[in-house]
């Protein structure tokens, strides 16, 4: 073990989310234009052999948790053999996916028997044609049975994401609550704030708000003690119905004091910030021939230079850099 990832404000890394892809087979409203993106060439995206490679020297330095990550993570032909390369790293204790679900029905089972812990899951609605508006071509049926066979191969517990949007989706979260009640045991509902890069699309429903609608029906009992959380959500459990609700909120309640998470992007290079884009990329210096002992030292830097946060609200602020789906949310 070498010493751990620690920067300058004495914050250390235990979390890396990798983006596998920037492709997708959605189009998610708040994601990206209906047309696509102009995706990555296929050589400028990291190949498995290098995603292994760096999460093996990362692991030295006390990563211990690994999200896969995309774009759509299940579009690459070689997702199997990338759960088998890291679960056989020493150090890595854990191995989450976010999926849109999509084609999960049939690889949750490889997917688990490669070694994979757990999945999330994308769903603001759950209505079937408001579903395939809002992803532009999704189909709910898939992803609810997507999200069976999670449960069934033991990818648990699973969380279901949703993005709750102003005059979008925000009727919404009754029915969320109640479908993800049913199997409460084993899932979480996690809301997550609408993030703007580069441009402000749509309003954001605060966590609070959020709250403040989910108190009308249900009592909400704290799980996460005022001031401290596990990773970026807060926690809250309805007395109700027993679940677990978690609130991840980077623009109405910043947790950037807290983060232990890296990102390696698509092509190589390491966010060490989701809102800023300044670091070179760690491809270009593996295929420039760097040993794993430069390497570690290059990420080391580059965690050192990791800045303290963001200062986006949501209204106003500075918006997020770069492309969601490079970056891996
Ligand atoms: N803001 C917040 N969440 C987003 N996601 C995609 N784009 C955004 C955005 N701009 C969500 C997806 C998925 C997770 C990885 O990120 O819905 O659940
Ligand atoms: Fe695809 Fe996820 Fe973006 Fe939707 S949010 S378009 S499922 S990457």
């Amino acid at each position: 073990m070498s010493a751990p990832l620690e920067d300058s404000f004495g914050r250390v890394h235990t979390y890396l989310r990798v983006s596998v892809t920037d492709r997708c087979n959605y189009r998610c409203v708040y994601c990206m234009p209906e047309e696509g993106l102009t995706w990555m060439p296929r050589e400028d995206i990291l190949g498995f052999e290098e995603i292994a490679r760096l999460v093996r020297i990362m692991a030295r330095m006390g990563i211990s948790k690994v999200r896969i990550t995309g774009g759509e993570p299940t579009l690459r032909t070689d997702i199997i053999k990338l759960v088998e390369a890291l679960r056989a790293i020493d150090g890595i204790e854990d191995i989450a996916m976010t999926t849109n679900g999509h084609t999960l029905a049939k690889l949750a089972k490889p997917l688990a028997d490669a070694g994979l812990n757990r999945v999330n899951v994308s769903i603001d609605t759950l209505d079937p044609a408001h579903f395939g508006r809002l992803t532009r071509g999704g189909k709910l049926d898939r992803v609810l049975a997507g999200i069976v066979a999670a449960r069934v191969a033991g990818l648990v517990p699973i969380k279901l994401n949703a993005v709750i949007l102003e005059g979008e989706n925000n009727d919404q979260i009754f029915d969320l609550v109640d479908y993800c009640a049913a199997d409460a045991a084993d899932t979480e509902l996690r809301f997550i704030e609408y993030m703007p890069f580069e441009e402000r699309k749509f309003k954001s429903v605060p966590a609070e708000v959020l709250r403040e609608t989910l108190r009308k029906r249900y009592t909400l009992e704290a799980l996460s003690p005022p001031g401290r959380r596990d990773g970026p959500a807060t926690h809250v459990r309805l007395k109700q119905n027993g679940l677990k609700l978690g609130f991840i909120s980077p623009l109405s309640e910043h947790f950037c004091a807290s983060c232990n998470r890296l990102r390696l992007m698509t092509d190589g290079h390491l966010r060490t910030c989701l809102a800023h884009d300044d670091t070179p990329s760690l491809r270009d210096l593996m295929r420039a021939g760097l040993t794993d002992s430069q390497l570690e030292e290059e990420i080391r830097a580059m965690v050192m230079g990791k800045p303290s946060g963001h200062d986006c609200q949501i209204t106003g602020g500075t918006l997020f850099e770069g492309v969601m789906t490079s970056i891996g949310g």
